[in-house]
């Protein structure tokens, strides 16, 4: 049997949902919970501040400049330091972006990836505003 209909266009339309739905470059691709972190007054403008969900700790940027928020992991692969949250946000090429305060090390805030060095790649997580509340996305 055809599992590919491509004759009927509310079939395709169907198809295209669910193709959007699994995108890899979605922003809530594999989101399971949406923590809600903390009031959205709380977090300095174009700047960041540090939340705990669990064990880990999350860095969440207010990017005023942008009209944008970002979130990542707080530790710096550099130096194993918890540090991210105390860096200072910026554009790179259009690309949001953090530096960590102790080497400069600079990462996307849109893909994690390392943009002046080898370093490894950092985790990023979507942000949903709701309700004057920054929620994070996770997939765990
Ligand atoms: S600890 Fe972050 S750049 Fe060195």
């Amino acid at each position: 049997m055809d599992h590919l209909p491509t004759n009927n266009p509310n079939s395709l339309k169907q198809l295209s949902e669910m193709d959007l739905l699994n995108d890899l470059s979605q922003p809530y691709h594999g989101v399971k919970t949406w923590f809600r972190a903390a009031r959205v007054q709380d977090f300095p403008e174009n700047g960041g501040a540090c939340v705990r969900y669990k064990d880990l700790q999350i860095a969440v940027f207010n990017f005023t400049r942008r009209n944008e928020w970002y979130a990542c992991q707080n530790l710096c692969p550099h130096k194993m330091q918890m540090v991210l949250s105390r860096g200072m946000i910026g554009s790179h090429q259009g690309e949001p972006k953090i530096a960590c305060p102790f080497h400069k090390k600079t990462f996307s805030l849109k893909t994690g990836e390392c943009l002046n060095a080898e370093e490894c790649t950092i985790m990023v997580y979507p942000v949903r505003i709701e309700d004057g509340y920054v929620h994070i996305g996770l997939t765990g």
